[in-house]
């Protein structure tokens, strides 16, 4: 049987992360994978995180099975950190999820339970995962414009000109906010249009938010979900607690549904825990509880916002310095929209081409479609990623 196996595509993402590993030389600098890295090259335990895990060791009791749908208490806490108060809690169901990526899968998996035909629309480009993951369930998928090369931006008109054109009842995948690979972001205006030709169309939005907090703030990151989901009759939302807790490997991360009223409630609640069941049965739960602790207890809280906010600035203020030297070391404005990006993630708009020789040349590893992982810059590697593009391009 196992001899009728074909090789598999590797993630890209991933196998950069193993050739960054192999590489023997000292000075190498790694913006491959999404991780949070701090001045030192370090990816700290959160002081909030350690806290909660210090007073669970002391506290928990049991180990035992906790539900298929994960602790209520996890999803009304990371309903009100999405949501705040958008849409009445009657109408939204919510399942724990092994990660940002589970709740992406499981929403899929829902997707094609209620709506097998509807066609499922990516941004170019978005997450590879999030390609990977819709051809393997074999469902229909579809493109729509989003990045300019040119100008680091958003392509409005032609992400515009695209969702004008999706069907009624199929679904529109969005980034909540710091949009991966790319950084570049609709501002509110452009939300409120897009939302109004959903809405216009009967186009349902899935809205994958896994960066809320590394963008403006906690509370900015969520506006363009927010709006979403008090405007439109349903949606679907992955959110993850792997980057804002950098909790990465503790696998946590809900999805929600809203749904238009208490009874269709109910009945996507049962088939969410359905398909909790039928995939892993019991969602993990040591991340889920941190998060719930972190987020209910109010000295905790603070100091989890508070790290969280400068990890954001820290990036903010990564970016400026990186367009401040490019545009010295370019003598050009080509590079000055990493300053405006948002998130972890910008995509630099070079040739495959380019970065390969930058990975050969100066041992700095971004994904194949230049994609950069701001947070694993430092003051230190800032301008020597500068010198090694300006000398490449
Ligand atoms: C990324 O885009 O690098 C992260 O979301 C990590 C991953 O799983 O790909």
């Amino acid at each position: 049987m196992l001899n009728n196996l074909l090789k598999q595509p590797q993630d890209k993402i991933l196998a950069l992360m193993d050739a960054y590993k192999a590489d023997v030389r000292e000075n190498k600098i790694d913006l491959g994978v999404g991780v949070y890295k701090n001045a030192s090259g370090a990816t700290p335990v959160m002081l909030a995180v350690k806290a909660a895990e210090k007073q669970l060791w002391q506290n928990q009791e049991t180990k035992s099975y906790v539900g298929l749908a994960g602790d209520p208490a996890f999803s009304k806490c990371m309903i009100d950190l999405v949501l705040n108060g958008a849409v009445s809690l009657d109408k939204v169901a919510a399942v724990a999820t092994p990660g940002g990526t589970g709740a992406v899968r499981q929403a899929l998996e829902l997707i094609k339970i209620a709506e097998p035909n509807a066609t499922v629309w990516l941004s170019n480009p978005t997450w590879p995962n999030h390609l990977s993951i819709v051809k393997h369930l074999g469902m229909p998928l579809a493109e729509y414009k989003y990045f300019n090369s040119e100008t680091g931006g958003v392509d409005f008109d032609g992400m515009l000109h695209d969702i004008k054109k999706i069907p009624t009842g199929d679904i529109v995948l969005l980034h909540g906010c710091c949009h991966n690979p790319t950084g570049a972001n609709l501002t509110s205006e452009q939300e409120d249009q897009l939302i109004a030709i959903l809405s216009n169309n009967g186009v349902i939005p899935f809205v994958d938010i896994a960066y809320q907090g590394f963008g403006d703030g906690l509370e900015q990151d969520a506006r363009f979900t927010r709006k979403i989901a008090s405007q439109l009759p349903e949606c679907l939302i992955a959110a993850s607690c792997s980057k804002n807790f950098g909790i990465y490997r503790e696998r946590t991360g809900i999805l929600i549904a809203v749904t238009c009223d208490p009874q269709q409630r109910a009945i996507t609640q049962g088939n969410l825990s359905f398909l909790n069941r039928q995939n892993f049965s019991f969602p993990p739960d040591h991340g889920a509880r941190l998060v719930t602790m972190i987020l209910e207890d109010t000295p905790l809280r603070k100091s989890w916002v508070q790290e969280l906010e400068e990890t954001r600035l820290s990036m903010i203020n990564l970016r400026k310095q990186l367009a401040n030297e490019l545009h010295k070391k370019t003598g050009s404005d080509r590079f000055d929209f990493l300053a405006h990006h948002r998130g972890m993630f910008s995509k630099l708009g070079i040739s495959s081409d380019l970065v390969e020789k930058i990975r050969t040349d100066f041992a700095v590893y971004m994904v194949g479609d230049s994609r950069i992982n701001i947070a694993g810059l430092n003051m230190t590697t800032v301008p020597l990623l500068a010198t090694a593009i300006a000398q490449t391009i």
